[in-house]
């Protein structure tokens, strides 16, 4: 995930895009750079890190001529900002989150033609890369970076040469047309921007399966991967459909498809202002991060699969025999990462009848673990940098085990230092709170579990097919889910003066209970226990008293028919001591329906997968009540997004 901002107009471009950029970066924010075109000239720069980087190597110049106010200085030894840039009206910016190549200068975007004279900015993955690379290398082109991005800016620049050879007029028209042929080579998800030095009073915009909005404003328009990049300037928006071309200049703003048929965007009107812009217009970056789910899993999903039903990882240095000779599983990892390793554990030992133990990682050297050679440990961090995940992986090393890391920030240390990397691509997660991290994390295990049973030869391509196609449906099901929350929201304000909220749930249902007590402790400073339903009986159940909220992760009744009847009787256990039984259900389940006090309902899915759904209801919840109770959701006390010490 990366933040894209484009700009056409009559005032300095460069000023702009690096605001709007500003206000991008929480979608990503390795490296960052931006290509003004002034003087029929492209402008470009740089930089790996923060945007604050590249921000500083253009000093005075992003002003304009004569407004200087930032004096900071930079070693201009290692790239001097190109005299002129702070006074091109045209431009587009790119703020990054890494997925191929790691988050260095060179990766960084704009990537430019072999001439400099085309810029192209992209947010997403182009599945078929490593075919049009091989083509463009072919045709003598000589790649500079690691990106998949590069090779749009090489194919953008042989469709416009293609095309002027062809006499087609040259103007802002010629940009469009090239960028309409480069999408009908690309597969996967992508916006692009891109400005040709040739043509400086346009910018053009495409997009498939990933965000872009234009900005309208008097005499210029915007481009963007969200309205918060422009909201200081202009209210007014179009947003685009699925694969369509954009091209804005100054006074105009014209939409086709891929073909070239005209096309129409949804015009909207933006009614927060820009000291809501950072979130994206959410009150916390942990709703902004609930709601980004569906495209978070969709994301983790893309292009896993091969042409022959394949389960593609990343980064692979173990062969196929290594995974057959695989005889024990070890999942290790902290917190909201370890409750996705034990929902990981039912759908590996189920699929590849391999032994899975989930260990945290905290304890996992301690206690002197059996390991050898043919020992799988798979580590599980978003942050990658866990320093007690990344402890346990050592001493599995040491002890001569593979290690296969699942995490969702490329080049961390975790992914560096294991044998296999699959990367969820979740996006850059700002909320200490862990929610759409937690569920590419479950989605990635489940990947795992399938290659396993498919390198093992216990799945064929097609039982793999139909698993990863039944997943490919939830993102649907969590916006469809996702939309329905206002009842959820109107339940935390009811239960933010609890004493404590238990959570109960069988099989999967157990981690997702254990999941959404994690969530309201660390959020809502609230006492709250996740148990498996069936050991209430044996303590736990003395906790309740009259209207003791127990929320109940109910599984489906389509699934295993005993599960499903016997946390009934769980919750009939609860509810006759007094407990205010909160259900999660699958939508049709009326059985449970009048043990419920409360009933929120989660659209129909098989049993395995039933955490990327159950889920959610509990992350809302948990961020309403600590909202409710005045707390900084993003921020809980005494925490911290990445832990780096044991
Ligand atoms: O970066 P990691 O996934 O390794 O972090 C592990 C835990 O610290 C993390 O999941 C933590 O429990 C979350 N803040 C919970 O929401």
């Amino acid at each position: 995930m990366c933040g894209i901002v484009g700009y056409v107009g009559a005032r300095p471009a460069l000023g702009i895009v690096l605001d709007g950029l500003r206000r991008l970066e929480y979608r990503g924010y390795d490296s960052a750079g931006v290509a003004i075109v002034c003087d029929d000239e492209l402008r470009t720069e740089k930089r790996a890190g923060k945007l604050t980087n590249l921000e500083k190597a253009f000093g005075d110049e992003r002003f304009g001529t004569g407004t200087a106010e930032d004096t900071t200085t930079v070693d201009s030894t290692c790239c001097p900002a190109p005299v002129g840039i702070g006074d091109g009206t045209a431009g587009i910016g790119h703020t990054r989150w890494a997925t191929h190549g790691g988050p260095t200068d060179r990766n960084a975007h704009p990537h430019l033609s072999r001439d400099g004279r085309v810029a192209v900015i992209h947010n997403g993955i182009i599945e078929n890369f490593a075919k049009l690379v091989a083509e463009l290398e072919a045709d003598g082109v000589e790649f500079v970076s690691d990106t998949d991005t590069e090779c749009a800016a090489h194919l953008l620049a042989a469709a416009l040469a293609d095309l002027r050879a062809a006499g087609e007029p040259e103007g802002p028209r010629l940009l469009a047309a090239a960028m309409r042929r480069v999408c009908q080579r690309l597969e996967g998800a992508f916006t692009l921007l891109a400005v040709d030095a040739s043509i400086p009073d346009a910018v053009v915009g495409a997009r498939r399966n990933s965000p872009l909005v234009v900005g309208r404003g008097p005499g210029e328009h915007y481009l963007a991967s969200d309205v918060s990049a422009f909201i200081e300037h202009t209210r007014d928006a179009v947003e685009l459909g699925q694969d369509q071309v954009v091209l804005i200049t100054a006074d105009s703003i014209e939409i086709t498809d891929f073909d070239g048929a005209p096309a129409l965007g949804r015009d909207f009107h933006i009614d927060w202002d820009a000291s809501a812009a950072e979130k994206g217009g959410y009150d916390y970056f942990m709703l902004k991060e609930i709601a980004e789910q569906p495209q978070a899993v969709a994301d983790t999903l893309l292009g896993r699969l091969t042409e022959s039903g394949e389960i593609m990882l990343d980064e692979v240095r173990l062969t196929d025999q290594d995974l057959r000779d695989v005889d024990k599983i070890f999942i290790v990892a902290c917190g909201t990462a370890y409750h996705s390793g034990m929902i990981a554990k039912y759908a590996i030992e189920h699929w590849t009848r391999i032994p899975c133990e989930v260990e945290l990682a905290s304890e996992f050297r301690y206690r002197d673990p059996v390991l050898d050679r043919s020992t799988l440990v798979v580590a599980i961090s978003q942050s990658g940098e866990t320093m007690d995940t990344l402890m346990a992986l050592r001493h599995a090393k040491e002890q001569k085990a593979r290690v296969l890391a699942i995490c969702n920030t490329n080049g961390s240390t975790i992914p560096r230092e294991s044998d296999a990397v699959l990367y969820t691509h979740g996006g850059p997660e700002i909320a200490v709170a862990s929610t759409k991290a937690f569920l590419t994390m479950v989605v990635a295990c489940y990947l795992i579990g399938l290659h396993l049973a498919q390198v093992r030869g216990i799945k064929y391509a097609d039982e793999v097919e139909a698993v990863v196609s039944q997943l490919q449906g939830i993102p649907d099901k969590l916006r469809q889910l996702l939309a329905s929350m206002e009842p959820v929201r109107q339940l935390a304000r009811d239960l933010s003066t609890a004493n404590q909220v238990l959570f109960i749930g069988r099989h999967v249902g157990y981690p997702v209970a254990l999941e959404g007590a994690l969530k309201l402790k660390e959020l809502a400073y609230m006492h709250a226990e996740g148990f498996a339903a069936g050991e209430l009986k044996h303590g736990p159940i003395a906790l309740i008293d009259q209207g003791t909220p127990v929320v109940c992760v109910v599984p489906s009744p389509a699934g295993r028919g005993m599960l499903h009847d016997k946390i009934v009787s769980n919750i009939q256990e609860v509810r006759a001591r007094g407990a205010r039984t909160v259900v999660i259900a699958e939508e049709g389940d009326t059985a449970v329906a009048r043990y419920a006090d409360d009933l929120i309902y989660v659209p129909r899915t098989p049993t395995l997968l039933a955490p990327l759904l159950t889920t959610v209801p509990l992350q809302v919840l948990a961020c309403e009540i600590a909202a409710a109770r005045g707390h900084d959701v993003d921020q809980p006390r005494n925490l911290a997004k990445s832990v780096t010490v044991e």
